[in-house]
């Protein structure tokens, strides 16, 4: 199959390169103009071309990948006519299937929440509806999971949008430890490790959540000490009520 992707920037870099390390790397891939620099980086991978317009994307690929940011897909796509048999995928957090297909006029589409370790082939992807060619494009990525159900999908749209919390909470610790009189290179360092075990630790087994916070407190120790503080300070209130927002965001 030959793929196009409308809107060249990190999500469809990321995709990309993964896909040129995979089983699909055969693959023909046509990219659209902008972003210059990052169309032309990725059009050094073999079987990669960069379009003269969004509309060449579309005539030359037999399925398109829609990776433009939310607030420019009305006016990008409005401009553009796509066969309505060409099947579509779109990548565009909170855009509902109804107004891609108003927009594009297109009839075989699926969203999907691909994240930039996709790359690696280590990304879950939930792909909603499971369309055929999104699931094997989101299987040779990683795993392809596939969803029925648009709450569902919302649900995993608003969990993948933790990414940033996520280092945004070892950048506090970070800054806390510095502010004790540690050099930041140390404190970085620490941390890296700490939490690279701990991603380790979270793939290696099924274990629940609640197991490894146990696994991981002594009783009466610092580690239960800080997480009861965490939530008697508004923490898990404050994560609730963002998922919360991310969802209803999502939902259109
Ligand atoms: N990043 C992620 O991890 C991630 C994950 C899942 C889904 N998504 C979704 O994927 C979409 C893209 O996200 P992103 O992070 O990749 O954003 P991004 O890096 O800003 O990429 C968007 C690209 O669209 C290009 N663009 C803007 N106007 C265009 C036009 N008229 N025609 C063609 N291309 C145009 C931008 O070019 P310029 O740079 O020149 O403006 C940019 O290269 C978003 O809808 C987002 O919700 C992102």
């Amino acid at each position: 199959m030959r793929l196009g992707f409308i809107g060249t920037g990190t999500i469809t870099a990321h995709m990309v390169r993964g896909l040129k390390a995979s089983a699909l790397a055969e693959w023909p891939i046509v990219l659209s103009p902008r972003n210059e620099a990052v169309a032309a980086e990725l059009a050094l991978l073999p079987g990669v071309t960069v379009a003269a317009s969004n509309q060449a994307v579309i005539d030359q690929c037999d399925l398109v990948i829609l990776a433009v940011r939310p607030q420019v897909a009305e006016a990008v796509f409005g401009a553009l006519v796509f066969p309505a048999d060409r099947p579509v995928i779109s990548l565009i957090a909170g855009l509902h299937i109804c107004k891609i297909a108003e927009w594009t006029g297109a009839k075989d589409i699926a969203r999907a929440i691909p994240l930039p370790f996709v790359e690696r082939h280590e990304g879950v992807t939930p792909v909603f509806p499971p369309q055929r060619h999104a699931m094997q494009i989101f299987a040779a990525l990683g795993t392809a999971l596939p969803v029925t159900d648009l709450v569902a999908y919302d649900a995993y749209g608003a969990a993948s949008a933790l990414m940033a919390s996520y280092f945004g909470l070892l950048e506090t610790a970070a800054d806390w430890m510095v502010a004790q009189g540690h050099p930041r290179l140390d404190a970085v360092a620490y941390l890296r490790g700490l939490f690279g075990s701990l991603g380790d630790v979270l793939r290696a087994g099924p274990a629940s959540f609640e197991q490894l916070r146990e696994d991981h407190s002594t009783k009466g120790g610092l580690n239960e000490m800080i997480f009861q503080r965490f939530v008697q300070g508004g923490g898990g209130a404050a994560m609730e009520a963002a998922l919360t927002a991310a969802f209803k965001r999502v939902q259109g």
